[in-house]
């Protein structure tokens, strides 16, 4: 059984359709990104899987339960990291996650236990008793990972986990993420970094205006937009040096190239390197975006 399954999946403001139309599945117990520059429609198909927002049309299946008809049953085992968190400034770590605790319905008397256990595992058990306001935004963004994870959901959604972190911190994030997966548990995730999408991912929708232009995984999108093989050579002549990409239908057809281009400029090659594609020029091959749209934060976006 699919964790997901959504058939036109869809929701419209007035005349905006925000998503239009999404089928898709996300396989059991693997990290599945949903990849769009702002405003494709990420966080709003977050909010329908996750029963924040009644869908305009379509339908999903969540853990094999009827979005429409079973949501209290689907909250029971999902688990939601938000963009703005949900939990409470005045609150202390640990009385946030015992609050969340008492919200999913863990016994009254493994709440203790289990918040300590997992500010350990967060490492945040030095800031048990420090006011949600008052923690670093690294820490704000694990804690609220930790409400998430209080009734050991076996799908978790996160929109745009790293956003606004520092690299080490993102980075501590993503090691998180990766564990989760190791222990089992589906995760749905949005981002508008290519880098996070490319490390975290088992495959990717490519997500643009409420469409899934692509879904793949992060090779097999790469693979689908560039046939043959891309060699770099650096060569030096006489009147200089010179950096150099050749493309063939093999290597061995890019290195022919490129020595007869060397040959032919009286040059010798100092250095070959073959290229990889990257999810970047996959993305922009397929969406018929720049990358840059990617880079637009929110606000500062004039991307549909
Ligand atoms: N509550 C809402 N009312 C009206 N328009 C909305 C609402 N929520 C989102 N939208 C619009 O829907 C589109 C998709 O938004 P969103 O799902 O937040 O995109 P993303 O998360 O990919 O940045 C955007 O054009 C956004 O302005
Ligand atoms: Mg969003």
């Amino acid at each position: 059984m699919p964790a997901i399954e959504t058939e036109n999946l869809t929701k419209t403001y007035g005349s905006l359709i925000a998503v239009d139309h999404i089928s898709f599945e996300v396989r059991t117990g693997e990290v599945f990104a949903l990849l769009g520059p702002n405003g494709a429609g990420k966080t709003t198909t977050i909010r329908m899987l996750t029963g924040l927002t009644r869908p305009t049309a379509g339908d999903a299946r969540v853990l094999g339960f009827d979005l429409r008809r079973d949501l209290p049953r689907i909250k029971k085992h999902i688990g939601v990291v938000p963009e703005r968190s949900n939990l409470y400034d005045e609150l202390s770590a640990f009385d946030n996650l015992v609050f969340a605790m008492q919200l999913y319905g863990v016994p009254r008397r493994e709440r203790g236990a289990r918040a300590d256990e997992l500010l350990r595992r967060f490492r945040l058990e030095g800031k048990r008793d420090v006011p949600f306001a008052r923690l670093s935004r690294g820490m704000r963004r694990a804690l609220t990972l930790a409400a998430a994870l209080v009734h050991r959901p076996r799908l978790l959604f996160l929109d745009e986990p790293t956003v606004g972190l520092d690299v080490v911190s993102a980075h501590g994030l993503r090691a998180l993420i990766e564990r989760l997966r190791g222990e089992g548990v589906t995760i749905f995730l949005t981002t508008h970094y290519l880098e996070e999408a490319e490390r975290l991912a088992d495959r990717v929708a490519l997500l643009v205006q409420g469409h899934i232009v692509a879904l793949d995984t992060v090779e097999g999108l790469k693979a689908r937009v560039r046939r043959g093989s891309t060699v770099e050579v650096h060569l030096v002549g006489a009147a200089g040096e010179e950096r150099l990409c050749f493309h063939g239908e093999d290597t061995e057809a890019a290195l022919r190239l490129a020595l007869a281009h060397a040959e032919a400029e009286g040059k010798q090659v100092v250095t070959i390197n073959t290229l990889q594609p990257t999810l970047e020029e996959a993305f922009i091959e397929l969406t018929g975006l720049s990358a840059e749209v990617m880079l637009a934060e929110k606000g500062s976006s004039n991307v549909a």
